[in-house]
């Protein structure tokens, strides 16, 4: 036994060295490097031992307030820009690729496939909205047949389907498919911006530090098409409040689309809309690549 003092160093370097022994080489790397940066957290901001301890009561409640229908833990990766971060990492596009943005905690796989032009609204939710475009090679301008659009948004109560009991299970999201020709339209409403939820510990930490839990309007979609990469995307409206201070990072400029005010006499106006509705025009570039599986951590079904 070696006399002398143990110091903080000591014990990161025990820690560390715990893991050398760990046959999978990628699992050992990542363990080091957690300890090495946990610790070093912990030495920069001179951790208290009551600071470490409200740590481990929030990340505690973050744990009980997670269900199969809320999940806090991706509420705090999000609002920490840890998700923009890894989506960043993960997803470097070509030039000319339409850019990816985060997947968010309201994303249910199995939406049903409906036809050209369906409405994904089950009932009432806002101002009617045509969402048109084309599915194209990012290198080549091609467009791309069978391509599916995997679509959600929220409706003007702000709510997601996923999050209003009220609401049919299916109301606001679905899937399409692009024509021969890379064509595609749905019917979707204008969305509106909306709070992340905020009666969690992720809510307390943005109250505490001056910081609001909105997000801009926004549709989300996934596009998938065999033989390029699949895309995990938002389409932000241009006159939406929030686009600067999106409390997950989310927007990027290019993003960022026109929704096209129109008069219910406007002669493209769609069957079964007697009101004010708008347009949007959105093209979306593949690059050629594998195809992936979009994980979804919160939910096992
Ligand atoms: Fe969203």
């Amino acid at each position: 036994m070696e006399s002398g003092r143990t110091g903080p160093a000591d014990i990161t370097g025990k820690a560390v060295a715990s893991f050398d022994g760990a046959d999978d080489e990628r699992l050992r790397e990542l363990m080091q490097a957690l300890v090495r940066h946990l610790h070093g957290f912990a030495a920069e901001v001179g951790l208290t031992q009551q600071e470490w301890r409200s740590a481990i009561e929030v990340l505690t409640a973050t744990g009980h307030i997670t269900d199969e229908r809320r999940q806090e833990f991706i509420l705090w990766s999000d609002t920490l820009g840890l998700s923009m971060f890894v989506d960043a990492l993960a997803n470097p596009l070509p030039e000319r690729a339409t850019e990816s943005t985060v997947l968010g905690p309201f994303y249910v796989p199995g939406s049903p496939l409906r036809p050209y032009g369906a409405d994904i609204s089950e009932q009432s939710a806002g101002t009617p909205a045509l969402v048109h475009g084309r599915i194209v090679d990012a290198t080549t301008g091609e467009p791309i047949a069978g391509a599916e659009l995997d679509v959600w948004q929220n409706g003007d109560n702000r709510l997601y389907a996923v999050q209003d009991p009220e609401a049919p299970e299916h109301h606001l999201r679905g899937r399409f498919q692009t024509r021969e020709d890379g064509t595609y339209a749905f019917r979707a409403v204008r969305p509106v911006p909306y709070p992340i939820p905020d009666d969690g510990p992720v809510g307390r930490m943005l109250a505490a530090t001056g910081r609001h839990p909105w997000r801009p309007a926004h549709i989300h979609v996934i596009v998938r098409a065999p033989g390029y990469q699949t895309l995990v995307t938002h389409v932000f409206d241009r006159e939406s409040r929030y686009l600067d201070s999106d409390t997950v990072f989310a927007v990027k400029p290019s993003l960022v689309r026109t929704f096209v005010e129109r008069d219910p006499d406007d002669p493209e106006t769609p069957a079964g809309i007697d009101g004010p509705w708008c347009s949007l025009e959105c093209t979306v570039a593949l690059a050629p690549g594998p195809a992936r599986e979009v994980a979804d951590p919160g939910r096992t079904a």
